[in-house]
């Protein structure tokens, strides 16, 4: 496919992700379907984020979180509002930068090689549909940059998707 891409080079991670929303945007341009764009947009993070082991959604059904389209090992499959990072952050509705998971009370390994991870929201007109979990095998991979970035990401799948 003519927009396929594999990295991105970048100044500075606002760079990166301006570049990379871009690319999303064109990605997804003409396809409404909710999942077939959940799946390209866990494709696109995770073959231009550096340093991931984990990127993909859960999607709220009947108050749980289920796994939905996602790159990475097998993952918990369903994740209780307010536990854990996709729990807390879905609860909180915000965006959550955890440095180090082993010390975030709660936090759920699925994949014993995460050391962080970014959580984000999807929200729809105020409607929480789920959210978007990146995991690293680093410590301190992601910051309050990422985070930015990754909700301008998720506002370009909102955008170019018919939510389900
Ligand atoms: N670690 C997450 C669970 C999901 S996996 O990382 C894919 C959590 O604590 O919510």
């Amino acid at each position: 496919m003519s927009h396929a891409v594999d990295s991105i080079r970048a100044a500075s991670k606002p760079e990166f992700y301006a570049a990379l929303n871009r690319q999303l945007a064109a990605i997804l341009a003409g396809e409404r379907d909710w999942i077939c764009n959940l799946a390209n947009t866990s494709a696109l993070l995770m073959q231009t984020l550096p340093d991931l082991n984990w990127a993909g959604f859960y999607l709220l059904k009947n108050g749980e979180l289920v796994l939905g389209p996602f790159q990475g090992k097998i993952a918990c499959m369903r994740l209780k509002l307010g536990q854990g990072v996709c729990g807390t952050a879905a609860a909180r509705r915000t965006s959550l930068v955890v440095p180090n998971v082993h010390e975030f009370s709660g936090h759920i390994a699925c994949d014993s090689a995460s050391n962080s991870e970014v959580v984000v929201p999807l929200l729809h007109r105020g409607e929480l549909l789920g959210v978007l979990d990146l995991d690293s095998p680093s410590l301190a991979r992601f910051d309050d940059e990422d985070a930015r970035g990754l909700e301008q990401t998720v506002a370009v799948l909102l955008r170019a998707s018919e939510t389900a």
